[in-house]
């Protein structure tokens, strides 16, 4: 009966664990099909230890087994006394020289691609005109948002990262609030966003996103951080390099872009009334708004980071963000009417450097 529970208990965990790993293999959000030349080598040196562990752990269970099955007392009898081997000089030679074989062969690998990811000097790097020449990017991680400064090119964005492909892109992470993580599953990382200080890295993206199954690779926090921390969703786009400039170009000509309260659209007008004090919709400036940069709102591929990106799903979370997004700082910030909202999501969805 005990053996016959055990088994279907073994059986319903792996039955579980296909459907998890199922998911595993996603191009957009798996680290075990990375799209960056940081995955790619993170994800060998996850191979090298699994490798390598998986060798010990079969060499172990072979003995193990061996040991179990051929010196059974009902094979070797009652009465053998084994050979003694304590203090076997051999042995103690072996099991002391194996394992700092195996890790040298791990750290090394390790140690050296730790501190090559780490290797952020050509941040400062400029060139004649005294101009830096890395693509930099500051990270502000915020209750529950991400706010994506670009100071070189004098932009800024949220929720959505846009990068452009085969070139290392530095990272400055900051968290504004409490600690959050910065990771992009597919890409490499993850790393901490501190408020007492800032953790640097580069990532590259070696795939245009526009080619995966959502149009995007997905970001996560990956800090508990509060009650919506599961949904501190961000998206990246990855343009190839001249589709990334002439993002930058739109980004850089919607300076001065608001919305005013005089308009005849209603939406605009209830933005401007209700939401415009905390939500910019010029793409230049810098970074440590109250609220995410809403310039591309149009362009994304979720609401809120997580919710469907369509003009019922924008009501909603106008009308509902508290049940939505637990903990949020938008909720209570402004009173509009389910028409209202409806407007000013219509006018979001207007919002757009692509189109
Ligand atoms: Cu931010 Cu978890």
């Amino acid at each position: 009966m005990m053996k016959g529970l055990k088994k279907w208990r073994l059986f319903s965990l792996l039955a579980v664990m296909t459907v998890f790993l199922a998911a595993c293999g996603e191009e957009h959000l798996s680290t075990l099909k990375p799209s960056g030349a940081v995955g790619k080598e993170q994800l060998n040196l996850l191979l090298l230890t699994t490798v390598i562990m998986t060798i010990v752990v079969i060499i172990v269970s072979v003995i193990y087994l061996l040991a179990f099955v051929k010196f059974r007392r009902s094979r070797v009898g009652e009465d053998v006394m084994p050979k003694q081997v304590e203090g076997s000089h051999t042995l103690e030679v072996i099991w002391t020289v194996i394992p700092i074989i195996l890790l040298i062969i791990i750290s090394v690998p390790v140690l050296t691609a730790t501190y090559k990811f780490a290797d952020v000097a050509a941040m400062e790097e400029v060139d004649e005109n005294g101009e830096k020449t890395a693509l930099t990017v500051n990270v502000t991680a915020k209750l529950y948002w991400w706010e994506f400064e670009y100071p070189n090119q004098g932009i800024v964005t949220a929720q959505e990262l846009v990068v452009p492909t085969d070139e290392k892109v530095y990272f400055n992470l900051i968290a504004a609030d409490v600690k959050h993580s910065f990771w992009i599953p597919a890409v490499g990382g993850k790393m901490d966003t501190n408020v007492e200080n800032i953790n640097k890295f580069y990532l590259q993206f070696d795939k245009e996103s526009k080619d995966l199954k959502e149009g995007v690779f997905f970001g996560k926090c990956a800090e508990l951080c509060g009650p919506s921390h599961a949904l501190m969703d961000f998206k990246v786009k990855a343009l190839e390099p001249e589709a990334f400039k002439a993002w930058v170009a739109a980004m850089q000509a919607t300076e001065g872009n608001t919305a005013s309260a005089e308009s005849s659209d209603l939406g605009e007008a209830m933005f401007a009334n209700s939401c415009l004090g905390c939500h910019a919709i010029s793409g230049t400036g810098v970074s440590g708004a109250f609220g995410p940069n809403l310039t591309t709102f149009g362009d994304r591929n979720r609401v809120a980071g997580f919710m469907a990106h369509t003009v019922e799903d924008t009501v909603e979370w106008i009308m509902n963000p508290e049940p939505n997004k637990p903990g949020n700082l938008m909720t209570g910030k402004y009173n509009v009417t389910e028409a209202e909202a409806q407007a000013i999501a219509e006018y979001l969805m207007t919002l757009s450097v692509e189109k």
